[in-house]
């Protein structure tokens, strides 16, 4: 399937796999290349350039196809050394950056100037038309639905994917409730030249990610994720467990007086604990509405035929039985 997604970056199929922080590793992103996808590595997951330079070894060493690396921008407690990660990506022959948070226009010179395509992970049409304006590539346009971080809008990807592929000239891809072929096709529709997946790919055989993540996101319905973070204007969705319970009583006693101070247990720090220990009600983590989708842990490559042979079948068979009648 050519899409101007597949074109830019060189890639079979037009899915993305989005930088998960403790998920995005060389495993799981070389898997979702030699899929025919675009794997990508979390830049951040790593503690310092050094180490996001030998992760992207590990990773070219998995595979010979192109790789992305996201790069964050979300407030943390200590500011990363940003010039650094960027120059492991230069160093790294990656050619494909995926960037969230906040606006990446200070990094465009230098990612551009290597011939990097930047895609920026946006929630609002009002940040896409941005992001298309200081000369990203593409828009990944992550609605509501998403596991992660849905931004304050709260608009659903049946408004924002429309509303997206009227405003922006450039590609964008849908993000966000993507799990199979009807995903993909209803994206297309909408106007989006492919999709973003996280949730999905952590149920996967090659995330390397704890057993017990895995099978909490197959057990998990789509009514089960929580909004934490409101009040301080840093929603982020993520599967319900005991610590989401004890932070959204927190913010339900404290009301506008709830700083970070309060809610730091809860969510500072858990991810290592969950993804690679097991420790299911150590702190909240993202996760997305989309697995009340997800019923099994296929290897990637049978994920990614298995989306690629429906989304066929539904525009040959359905879609085109509907239009001859
Ligand atoms: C466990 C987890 C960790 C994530 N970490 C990041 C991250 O560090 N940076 C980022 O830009 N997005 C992150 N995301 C968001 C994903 O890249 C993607 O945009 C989102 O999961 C799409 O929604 P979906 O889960 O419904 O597919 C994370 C998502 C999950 C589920």
């Amino acid at each position: 399937m050519k899409t101007r997604i597949t074109e830019l970056f060189g890639i079979e199929h037009p899915i993305i796999q989005g930088g998960m922080h403790y998920v995005g590793f060389a495993e799981l992103a070389a898997a979702v290349s030699n899929a025919g996808g675009l794997g990508i590595i979390t830049g951040l997951t790593q503690k310092t350039p050094e180490a996001l330079a030998a992760e992207i070894r590990r990773c070219r060493e998995m595979t010979d196809k192109p790789i992305g690396v996201n790069l964050t921008f979300l407030p943390t407690v200590s500011s990363p050394d940003y010039p650094g990660y960027i120059r492991a990506i230069v160093e790294g022959g990656v050619k494909a950056v995926e960037t969230a948070g906040n606006n990446p226009q200070k990094w465009m010179p230098i990612l551009k100037e290597h011939g990097i395509r930047v895609i920026h992970k946006c929630t609002s049409v009002r940040h896409a038309l941005k992001a298309e304006a200081i000369g990203c590539d593409a828009v990944s346009v992550d609605g509501f639905e998403c596991g992660g971080h849905p931004g304050e809008d709260d608009v659903p990807n049946f408004i924002l994917l429309p509303r997206a592929a009227e405003s922006l000239k450039i590609p964008f891809v849908a993000s966000g409730g993507m799990a199979d072929g009807r995903s993909l096709v209803a994206a297309l529709a909408l106007g989006a030249e492919g999709m973003n997946m996280g949730t999905r790919f952590i149920a996967t055989q090659e995330a390397p990610v704890h057993e017990k993540v895995k099978q909490a996101i197959v057990a998990a319905s789509e009514l089960d994720t929580r909004l934490v973070m409101r009040p301080l204007r840093n929603t982020e969705r993520v599967l319900n467990n005991a610590a989401v319970e004890r932070l959204l009583e927190k913010e339900r006693r404290l009301g506008p007086e709830l700083k970070f101070e309060d809610i730091i247990g809860e969510v500072a720090g858990v991810y290592p604990r969950i993804m690679q220990q097991g420790d299911m009600d150590a702190g909240a983590w993202s996760c997305g509405m989309v697995a009340g989708l997800i019923h099994d842990i296929p290897t990637v490559k049978d994920l990614v035929d298995r989306i690629m042979a429906e989304a066929h079948q539904i525009i040959r068979g359905r879609l085109a039985a509907f239009d001859a009648a």
